[in-house]
Protein backbone atom coordinates (compact mmCIF):
# COMPACT_ATOMS: atom_id res chain seq x y z
CA UNK A 1 0.00 0.00 0.00
CA UNK A 2 1.25 3.40 -0.76
CA UNK A 3 1.59 5.57 2.04
CA UNK A 4 -0.27 8.65 2.34
CA UNK A 5 0.49 12.49 2.34
CA UNK A 6 -0.50 15.67 3.58
CA UNK A 7 -3.04 17.35 1.06
CA UNK A 8 -0.66 20.26 -0.61
CA UNK A 9 2.28 18.20 0.35
CA UNK A 10 4.41 19.76 -2.64
CA UNK A 11 5.94 17.07 -5.42
CA UNK A 12 9.19 18.58 -7.51
CA UNK A 13 11.79 17.98 -9.18
CA UNK A 14 15.06 20.21 -9.12
CA UNK A 15 18.02 20.94 -11.54
CA UNK A 16 21.01 23.62 -11.13
CA UNK A 17 22.15 26.22 -13.84
CA UNK A 18 25.66 25.46 -14.03
CA UNK A 19 24.29 21.87 -14.51
CA UNK A 20 22.20 22.44 -17.19
CA UNK A 21 21.72 25.43 -18.81
CA UNK A 22 24.80 25.26 -21.24
CA UNK A 23 24.77 28.85 -23.32
CA UNK A 24 28.18 29.77 -21.00
CA UNK A 25 28.67 32.84 -23.70
CA UNK A 26 25.38 33.52 -24.71
CA UNK A 27 23.41 36.81 -24.24
CA UNK A 28 26.22 38.79 -22.01
CA UNK A 29 27.24 35.59 -19.75
CA UNK A 30 30.61 35.98 -18.72
CA UNK A 31 32.59 32.77 -16.97
CA UNK A 32 31.63 31.50 -13.76
CA UNK A 33 34.22 29.81 -11.31
CA UNK A 34 33.02 26.48 -12.86
CA UNK A 35 33.67 27.50 -16.23
CA UNK A 36 36.99 28.53 -15.53
CA UNK A 37 37.66 25.45 -13.28
CA UNK A 38 36.22 23.16 -15.76
CA UNK A 39 39.55 24.58 -18.13
CA UNK A 40 41.65 23.19 -15.21
CA UNK A 41 43.51 20.07 -16.48
CA UNK A 42 42.54 17.30 -14.59
CA UNK A 43 39.90 18.86 -12.96
CA UNK A 44 36.45 17.70 -14.03
CA UNK A 45 36.68 14.04 -15.84
CA UNK A 46 37.36 13.44 -19.27
CA UNK A 47 38.13 17.60 -19.39
CA UNK A 48 34.38 17.96 -19.38
CA UNK A 49 32.62 21.29 -18.79
CA UNK A 50 29.67 23.08 -18.28
CA UNK A 51 29.40 25.07 -21.81
CA UNK A 52 26.68 23.44 -23.54
CA UNK A 53 25.50 21.06 -20.66
CA UNK A 54 22.20 19.66 -21.62
CA UNK A 55 21.32 22.98 -23.92
CA UNK A 56 18.61 23.89 -21.51
CA UNK A 57 18.84 27.18 -22.62
CA UNK A 58 17.87 26.64 -25.74
CA UNK A 59 15.09 24.13 -24.74
CA UNK A 60 13.41 24.98 -21.88
CA UNK A 61 9.95 25.15 -23.42
CA UNK A 62 10.54 21.31 -24.24
CA UNK A 63 11.85 20.66 -20.39
CA UNK A 64 9.18 22.42 -18.71
CA UNK A 65 6.78 20.25 -21.11
CA UNK A 66 8.09 17.62 -19.75
CA UNK A 67 7.49 18.77 -16.17
CA UNK A 68 4.14 18.91 -17.14
CA UNK A 69 3.59 15.63 -18.50
CA UNK A 70 4.85 13.93 -15.34
CA UNK A 71 2.75 15.88 -13.28
CA UNK A 72 5.07 18.26 -11.29
CA UNK A 73 3.87 20.48 -8.63
CA UNK A 74 6.91 22.41 -8.65
CA UNK A 75 10.60 22.62 -10.28
CA UNK A 76 13.51 23.53 -8.61
CA UNK A 77 16.04 25.58 -10.24
CA UNK A 78 18.85 27.86 -9.94
CA UNK A 79 19.50 31.17 -11.44
CA UNK A 80 23.26 31.73 -12.90
CA UNK A 81 24.80 34.71 -10.96
CA UNK A 82 27.44 35.04 -14.01
CA UNK A 83 24.31 34.98 -16.46
CA UNK A 84 22.79 37.59 -14.20
CA UNK A 85 25.81 40.06 -13.30
CA UNK A 86 28.42 38.65 -15.75
CA UNK A 87 31.34 40.79 -14.12
CA UNK A 88 29.94 41.06 -10.69
CA UNK A 89 29.20 44.61 -10.92
CA UNK A 90 26.62 45.03 -13.72
CA UNK A 91 23.24 44.16 -14.37
CA UNK A 92 22.87 41.69 -17.36
CA UNK A 93 18.87 42.53 -18.80
CA UNK A 94 19.70 39.63 -21.26
CA UNK A 95 20.32 37.19 -18.62
CA UNK A 96 17.29 38.14 -16.44
CA UNK A 97 15.25 38.13 -19.30
CA UNK A 98 15.97 33.98 -19.60
CA UNK A 99 14.66 34.05 -16.16
CA UNK A 100 11.48 35.69 -16.68
CA UNK A 101 10.44 33.37 -19.47
CA UNK A 102 11.23 30.46 -18.16
CA UNK A 103 8.91 31.82 -14.76
CA UNK A 104 6.31 31.99 -17.37
CA UNK A 105 6.84 28.63 -18.71
CA UNK A 106 6.21 27.04 -15.94
CA UNK A 107 3.51 29.67 -14.42
CA UNK A 108 1.62 28.51 -17.42
CA UNK A 109 2.38 24.93 -16.74
CA UNK A 110 0.84 25.26 -13.55
CA UNK A 111 4.13 24.51 -11.97
CA UNK A 112 5.42 26.54 -8.97
CA UNK A 113 9.04 28.05 -9.65
CA UNK A 114 11.09 27.60 -6.76
CA UNK A 115 13.86 29.61 -7.08
CA UNK A 116 17.82 29.41 -6.07
CA UNK A 117 20.15 32.62 -6.04
CA UNK A 118 23.51 29.96 -5.39
CA UNK A 119 23.91 27.19 -6.73
CA UNK A 120 28.03 27.51 -6.85
CA UNK A 121 28.34 29.23 -9.85
CA UNK A 122 30.31 32.70 -8.55
CA UNK A 123 30.92 35.34 -11.20
CA UNK A 124 34.76 34.59 -11.92
CA UNK A 125 35.42 38.24 -11.88
CA UNK A 126 34.61 38.20 -8.67
CA UNK A 127 37.02 35.25 -7.76
CA UNK A 128 39.41 37.20 -9.23
CA UNK A 129 38.96 39.72 -6.40
CA UNK A 130 38.85 36.95 -3.45
CA UNK A 131 35.69 35.30 -3.97
CA UNK A 132 34.25 33.65 -0.80
CA UNK A 133 37.04 34.83 1.17
CA UNK A 134 36.46 38.56 0.89
CA UNK A 135 33.64 40.30 2.65
CA UNK A 136 33.11 42.52 0.08
CA UNK A 137 31.01 39.53 -1.40
CA UNK A 138 28.54 39.62 0.96
CA UNK A 139 27.62 43.30 -0.93
CA UNK A 140 27.84 41.75 -4.23
CA UNK A 141 25.52 38.88 -3.66
CA UNK A 142 23.01 41.27 -1.91
CA UNK A 143 22.58 43.21 -5.33
CA UNK A 144 22.34 40.14 -6.81
CA UNK A 145 19.84 39.04 -5.01
CA UNK A 146 17.70 42.42 -5.53
CA UNK A 147 18.42 42.57 -9.12
CA UNK A 148 16.78 39.40 -9.60
CA UNK A 149 13.93 39.98 -6.89
CA UNK A 150 13.07 43.11 -9.01
CA UNK A 151 12.76 41.09 -12.14
CA UNK A 152 11.12 38.28 -10.83
CA UNK A 153 9.47 38.89 -7.27
CA UNK A 154 6.15 39.36 -8.81
CA UNK A 155 5.97 35.82 -9.96
CA UNK A 156 8.28 33.80 -7.69
CA UNK A 157 7.06 33.09 -4.29
CA UNK A 158 9.94 30.73 -3.58
CA UNK A 159 13.27 31.73 -2.95
CA UNK A 160 16.24 29.79 -1.99
CA UNK A 161 19.66 31.84 -0.78
CA UNK A 162 22.10 28.59 -1.03
CA UNK A 163 22.29 25.09 -2.04
CA UNK A 164 24.79 23.54 0.07
CA UNK A 165 26.61 26.03 1.44
CA UNK A 166 29.36 23.54 2.83
CA UNK A 167 30.57 22.05 -0.54
CA UNK A 168 30.96 25.75 -2.34
CA UNK A 169 32.71 26.80 0.74
CA UNK A 170 34.46 23.92 2.50
CA UNK A 171 34.95 21.43 -0.70
CA UNK A 172 35.58 24.40 -3.23
CA UNK A 173 38.40 26.31 -0.76
CA UNK A 174 39.82 23.27 1.53
CA UNK A 175 38.85 19.78 -0.28
CA UNK A 176 40.04 21.53 -3.75
CA UNK A 177 37.86 19.23 -5.71
CA UNK A 178 34.96 21.95 -6.66
CA UNK A 179 35.40 25.32 -7.76
CA UNK A 180 37.24 27.64 -6.73
CA UNK A 181 39.72 24.28 -6.41
CA UNK A 182 41.95 25.61 -3.19
CA UNK A 183 43.40 23.88 -0.64
CA UNK A 184 43.31 26.94 1.91
CA UNK A 185 41.56 25.98 4.95
CA UNK A 186 41.36 29.80 6.03
CA UNK A 187 39.59 30.72 2.98
CA UNK A 188 36.99 28.22 3.60
CA UNK A 189 36.36 29.13 7.07
CA UNK A 190 36.19 32.69 5.28
CA UNK A 191 33.52 31.31 3.04
CA UNK A 192 31.58 29.43 4.91
CA UNK A 193 30.80 32.73 7.16
CA UNK A 194 30.39 35.34 4.37
CA UNK A 195 28.24 32.90 3.09
CA UNK A 196 26.27 32.85 6.07
CA UNK A 197 26.04 36.55 6.40
CA UNK A 198 25.49 36.70 2.61
CA UNK A 199 22.35 34.17 3.31
CA UNK A 200 20.59 36.09 6.24
CA UNK A 201 21.54 39.95 4.40
CA UNK A 202 19.64 38.63 1.76
CA UNK A 203 16.78 37.01 3.43
CA UNK A 204 16.45 40.22 5.40
CA UNK A 205 16.52 42.50 2.00
CA UNK A 206 14.05 40.25 0.38
CA UNK A 207 11.08 40.18 3.15
CA UNK A 208 11.88 43.92 3.21
CA UNK A 209 11.00 44.42 -0.50
CA UNK A 210 8.58 41.39 -0.36
CA UNK A 211 6.55 43.52 2.44
CA UNK A 212 6.90 47.09 0.55
CA UNK A 213 4.79 45.49 -1.95
CA UNK A 214 2.67 43.37 0.11
CA UNK A 215 3.37 40.10 -1.60
CA UNK A 216 3.62 36.76 0.25
CA UNK A 217 6.98 34.96 -0.33
CA UNK A 218 8.76 32.30 1.50
CA UNK A 219 12.41 31.88 1.69
CA UNK A 220 14.77 29.90 3.25
CA UNK A 221 18.43 27.56 2.65
CA UNK A 222 18.96 24.01 1.35
CA UNK A 223 21.35 22.47 3.55
CA UNK A 224 23.04 19.07 2.74
CA UNK A 225 22.82 17.44 6.03
CA UNK A 226 23.89 13.80 7.10
CA UNK A 227 23.66 11.27 9.91
CA UNK A 228 27.30 11.41 10.99
CA UNK A 229 27.08 7.51 12.16
CA UNK A 230 30.25 5.99 13.86
CA UNK A 231 31.66 2.84 12.18
CA UNK A 232 31.72 1.55 15.76
CA UNK A 233 29.74 3.23 18.32
CA UNK A 234 31.35 1.86 20.88
CA UNK A 235 35.36 2.99 19.89
CA UNK A 236 35.75 6.40 21.11
CA UNK A 237 37.65 6.89 18.63
CA UNK A 238 35.21 6.76 15.65
CA UNK A 239 32.21 8.63 18.36
CA UNK A 240 34.71 11.75 18.11
CA UNK A 241 35.12 11.11 14.18
CA UNK A 242 31.10 11.23 14.32
CA UNK A 243 30.95 13.98 16.49
CA UNK A 244 33.65 16.12 14.41
CA UNK A 245 31.52 15.59 11.05
CA UNK A 246 28.55 16.28 12.71
CA UNK A 247 30.30 19.56 13.81
CA UNK A 248 31.51 20.48 10.44
CA UNK A 249 28.69 19.43 8.26
CA UNK A 250 25.53 19.79 9.84
CA UNK A 251 26.12 22.18 13.10
CA UNK A 252 28.24 24.57 11.81
CA UNK A 253 24.94 26.14 9.36
CA UNK A 254 22.11 25.14 11.40
CA UNK A 255 23.44 26.78 14.66
CA UNK A 256 24.19 29.97 13.26
CA UNK A 257 20.84 29.94 11.14
CA UNK A 258 18.33 28.32 13.77
CA UNK A 259 20.34 29.88 17.20
CA UNK A 260 22.34 32.73 16.11
CA UNK A 261 25.68 31.33 17.29
CA UNK A 262 28.36 28.77 16.19
CA UNK A 263 28.59 25.11 18.36
CA UNK A 264 30.88 25.62 20.89
CA UNK A 265 32.78 22.07 20.17
CA UNK A 266 32.77 23.69 16.50
CA UNK A 267 34.93 26.51 17.30
CA UNK A 268 36.78 24.71 19.24
CA UNK A 269 37.30 22.11 16.45
CA UNK A 270 38.72 24.95 14.07
CA UNK A 271 40.42 27.24 16.51
CA UNK A 272 43.45 28.88 15.25
CA UNK A 273 42.35 28.58 11.19
CA UNK A 274 40.81 31.85 11.01
CA UNK A 275 36.99 31.47 11.55
CA UNK A 276 37.02 33.86 14.90
CA UNK A 277 39.23 36.37 12.35
CA UNK A 278 35.98 36.91 10.38
CA UNK A 279 33.23 37.09 12.77
CA UNK A 280 32.55 40.70 13.44
CA UNK A 281 29.93 42.06 16.04
CA UNK A 282 26.19 42.00 14.85
CA UNK A 283 27.22 39.26 12.03
CA UNK A 284 25.28 36.30 14.09
CA UNK A 285 22.11 38.78 14.01
CA UNK A 286 21.99 39.36 10.73
CA UNK A 287 22.79 35.50 9.85
CA UNK A 288 19.76 34.26 12.15
CA UNK A 289 17.10 36.29 10.37
CA UNK A 290 13.96 34.41 10.22
CA UNK A 291 13.12 31.85 7.63
CA UNK A 292 10.33 30.39 6.47
CA UNK A 293 11.53 26.57 5.06
CA UNK A 294 14.71 24.89 5.50
CA UNK A 295 15.24 22.64 2.40
CA UNK A 296 17.17 19.56 2.89
CA UNK A 297 19.26 17.67 0.36
CA UNK A 298 20.07 14.14 1.62
CA UNK A 299 21.31 11.25 -0.35
CA UNK A 300 23.34 9.14 2.32
CA UNK A 301 24.42 8.86 5.65
CA UNK A 302 28.16 9.41 6.29
CA UNK A 303 29.71 6.22 8.40
CA UNK A 304 32.74 7.89 10.27
CA UNK A 305 36.12 6.19 11.80
CA UNK A 306 38.43 8.09 13.70
CA UNK A 307 40.61 5.22 12.86
CA UNK A 308 43.60 4.56 10.22
CA UNK A 309 41.74 2.70 7.13
CA UNK A 310 42.83 -1.13 6.98
CA UNK A 311 45.32 -2.08 4.98
CA UNK A 312 42.62 -3.71 2.23
CA UNK A 313 40.80 -0.75 1.88
CA UNK A 314 40.15 0.21 -1.61
CA UNK A 315 39.37 4.16 -2.00
CA UNK A 316 36.74 4.99 -4.12
CA UNK A 317 38.03 6.33 -7.56
CA UNK A 318 35.48 9.56 -7.13
CA UNK A 319 36.68 12.53 -7.11
CA UNK A 320 34.74 14.08 -4.76
CA UNK A 321 34.75 11.24 -1.70
CA UNK A 322 37.77 10.38 -0.89
CA UNK A 323 38.65 8.37 2.81
CA UNK A 324 39.76 11.44 4.33
CA UNK A 325 38.46 14.18 2.95
CA UNK A 326 36.10 15.76 5.57
CA UNK A 327 38.05 18.99 6.08
CA UNK A 328 38.89 19.96 9.76
CA UNK A 329 38.20 16.35 10.87
CA UNK A 330 41.44 14.83 11.00
CA UNK A 331 39.94 11.53 10.99
CA UNK A 332 38.83 9.31 8.57
CA UNK A 333 35.82 9.66 6.49
CA UNK A 334 34.26 6.35 5.21
CA UNK A 335 30.81 5.61 3.70
CA UNK A 336 31.69 2.12 2.25
CA UNK A 337 31.46 -0.64 2.22
CA UNK A 338 31.97 -1.68 6.08
CA UNK A 339 27.88 -1.86 6.49
CA UNK A 340 27.44 -3.94 3.28
CA UNK A 341 24.97 -2.14 1.89
CA UNK A 342 23.80 -1.59 -1.87
CA UNK A 343 25.57 1.29 -3.69
CA UNK A 344 24.73 3.90 -6.65
CA UNK A 345 26.96 4.49 -9.18
CA UNK A 346 28.74 7.12 -7.38
CA UNK A 347 29.35 4.77 -4.18
CA UNK A 348 26.78 5.90 -1.88
CA UNK A 349 24.75 3.47 0.46
CA UNK A 350 21.23 3.30 0.16
CA UNK A 351 19.98 3.68 3.14
CA UNK A 352 16.78 5.02 3.06
CA UNK A 353 15.90 4.95 6.83
CA UNK A 354 18.87 7.07 7.26
CA UNK A 355 16.20 10.37 5.86
CA UNK A 356 13.61 9.48 8.05
CA UNK A 357 16.04 9.52 11.12
CA UNK A 358 17.34 12.74 9.86
CA UNK A 359 14.38 14.33 9.36
CA UNK A 360 12.92 13.51 12.99
CA UNK A 361 16.10 14.24 14.55
CA UNK A 362 15.78 17.90 13.53
CA UNK A 363 12.59 18.79 14.49
CA UNK A 364 13.75 17.13 18.16
CA UNK A 365 17.32 18.92 17.67
CA UNK A 366 15.88 22.34 17.04
CA UNK A 367 13.24 24.44 18.94
CA UNK A 368 12.84 27.35 16.12
CA UNK A 369 12.77 24.80 13.07
CA UNK A 370 10.77 26.03 10.28
CA UNK A 371 8.82 23.65 8.04
CA UNK A 372 11.39 21.25 5.89
CA UNK A 373 11.36 20.64 2.10
CA UNK A 374 13.38 17.22 0.87
CA UNK A 375 14.92 19.37 -2.24
CA UNK A 376 17.29 16.77 -3.61
CA UNK A 377 17.42 12.94 -2.66
CA UNK A 378 17.90 10.84 -5.90
CA UNK A 379 20.75 8.36 -7.00
CA UNK A 380 23.04 8.17 -9.66
CA UNK A 381 22.95 4.83 -12.03
CA UNK A 382 24.93 3.89 -15.30
CA UNK A 383 21.09 4.06 -17.22
CA UNK A 384 21.14 3.04 -21.05
CA UNK A 385 18.55 3.53 -23.71
CA UNK A 386 17.05 -0.37 -24.53
CA UNK A 387 16.38 -1.66 -27.96
CA UNK A 388 13.13 -0.70 -27.33
CA UNK A 389 13.94 3.39 -27.28
CA UNK A 390 12.82 3.13 -22.94
CA UNK A 391 15.43 3.30 -19.92
CA UNK A 392 15.21 0.94 -17.80
CA UNK A 393 16.25 2.17 -14.34
CA UNK A 394 14.80 -0.28 -12.08
CA UNK A 395 17.30 0.59 -8.66
CA UNK A 396 16.68 4.32 -9.04
CA UNK A 397 13.18 4.07 -8.91
CA UNK A 398 13.57 1.53 -6.24
CA UNK A 399 15.56 4.37 -4.62
CA UNK A 400 13.21 6.96 -4.95
CA UNK A 401 10.00 4.73 -3.99
CA UNK A 402 11.63 3.66 -0.66
CA UNK A 403 12.39 7.45 0.08
CA UNK A 404 9.72 9.02 -0.86
CA UNK A 405 8.50 6.45 1.96
CA UNK A 406 11.20 7.07 4.54
CA UNK A 407 9.43 10.84 4.08
CA UNK A 408 6.06 9.38 4.77
CA UNK A 409 7.21 7.56 7.94
CA UNK A 410 8.97 10.72 8.97
CA UNK A 411 5.68 13.19 8.80
CA UNK A 412 4.20 10.10 10.74
CA UNK A 413 6.62 10.30 13.41
CA UNK A 414 6.22 14.17 13.61
CA UNK A 415 8.50 15.58 11.27
CA UNK A 416 7.06 18.56 9.50
CA UNK A 417 7.74 17.98 5.91
CA UNK A 418 6.09 19.67 3.32
CA UNK A 419 7.42 18.50 -0.12
CA UNK A 420 9.83 16.38 -1.83
CA UNK A 421 12.46 16.78 -5.25
CA UNK A 422 13.70 14.47 -7.34
CA UNK A 423 17.47 14.82 -8.23
CA UNK A 424 17.41 15.56 -11.05
CA UNK A 425 14.72 16.54 -13.37
CA UNK A 426 17.55 15.78 -16.33
CA UNK A 427 20.93 13.87 -16.61
CA UNK A 428 23.11 16.35 -16.16
CA UNK A 429 27.17 18.36 -15.60
CA UNK A 430 27.69 15.96 -12.22
CA UNK A 431 30.63 18.64 -11.54
CA UNK A 432 33.86 16.75 -10.90
CA UNK A 433 32.04 13.80 -12.27
CA UNK A 434 31.34 15.88 -15.66
CA UNK A 435 29.10 13.93 -17.65
CA UNK A 436 29.58 10.48 -16.42
CA UNK A 437 27.32 9.99 -13.32
CA UNK A 438 23.77 10.41 -14.58
CA UNK A 439 21.02 11.77 -11.61
CA UNK A 440 18.62 12.22 -14.51
CA UNK A 441 15.12 11.04 -14.00
CA UNK A 442 15.05 12.01 -18.10
CA UNK A 443 17.94 10.67 -19.89
CA UNK A 444 19.69 13.39 -22.38
CA UNK A 445 21.73 11.95 -25.29
CA UNK A 446 24.93 14.54 -24.99
CA UNK A 447 24.98 13.87 -29.06
CA UNK A 448 21.94 15.17 -29.60
CA UNK A 449 20.29 16.75 -26.73
CA UNK A 450 16.73 14.15 -27.08
CA UNK A 451 15.17 13.54 -23.84
CA UNK A 452 13.97 10.45 -23.31
CA UNK A 453 11.80 10.31 -19.73
CA UNK A 454 13.00 6.83 -18.00
CA UNK A 455 10.97 4.33 -16.34
CA UNK A 456 12.06 5.87 -13.28
CA UNK A 457 9.94 9.49 -14.53
CA UNK A 458 7.10 7.05 -15.54
CA UNK A 459 6.39 5.97 -12.27
CA UNK A 460 7.22 8.97 -10.22
CA UNK A 461 4.49 10.84 -12.45
CA UNK A 462 2.08 7.70 -11.31
CA UNK A 463 2.93 8.17 -7.63
CA UNK A 464 2.40 11.66 -8.01
CA UNK A 465 -1.27 11.30 -9.73
CA UNK A 466 -2.03 8.57 -6.88
CA UNK A 467 -1.24 11.05 -4.13
CA UNK A 468 -3.43 13.62 -5.14
CA UNK A 469 -6.80 13.85 -3.21
CA UNK A 470 -9.62 12.57 -5.10
CA UNK A 471 -12.05 15.61 -6.23
C1 LIG B 1 23.95 18.03 -4.50
C2 LIG B 1 24.03 19.20 -5.39
O1 LIG B 1 23.21 20.25 -4.95
C3 LIG B 1 23.77 18.89 -6.85
O2 LIG B 1 24.24 19.96 -7.59
C4 LIG B 1 24.44 17.58 -7.21
O3 LIG B 1 24.37 17.32 -8.58
C5 LIG B 1 23.79 16.48 -6.43
N1 LIG B 1 23.99 16.72 -5.02
C6 LIG B 1 24.32 15.09 -6.74
O4 LIG B 1 25.65 15.00 -6.40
Amino acid sequence: MARTFPDGFLWGSATAAAQIEGAAHEDGKLDSIWDAYARVPGAVANGDTPERAVDHYHRYREDVALMRDLGLDSYRFSTSWARVVPDGRTVNAAGLDFYSRLVDELLEAGILPWLTLYHWDLPQALQEQGGWANRDVVARFADYAEATYAALGDRVSHWTTFNEPFCSSLIGHVGGEHAPGLNDPRAGLAAVHHQHLAHGTAVSLLRERADASGREIELGITLNLTNAVPLNPHDLADVEAARRIDAIWNRMYLDPMLRGAYPADLLDDVRGQGLDDVIEPGDLEVISAPIDFLGVNHYHDDCVSGRPLPADHVPSAKPTDKPGRSPFVGSEYVTMPWRGLPRTAMDWEVHPAGLRTLLVRLGEEYEHLPPLYVTENGAAYDDEVSADGAVHDPERTAYIEAHVDAVADAIADGADVRGYFVWSLLDNFEWAWGYDKRFGIVHVDYETMVRTPKDSALWYARRIAASRPVA
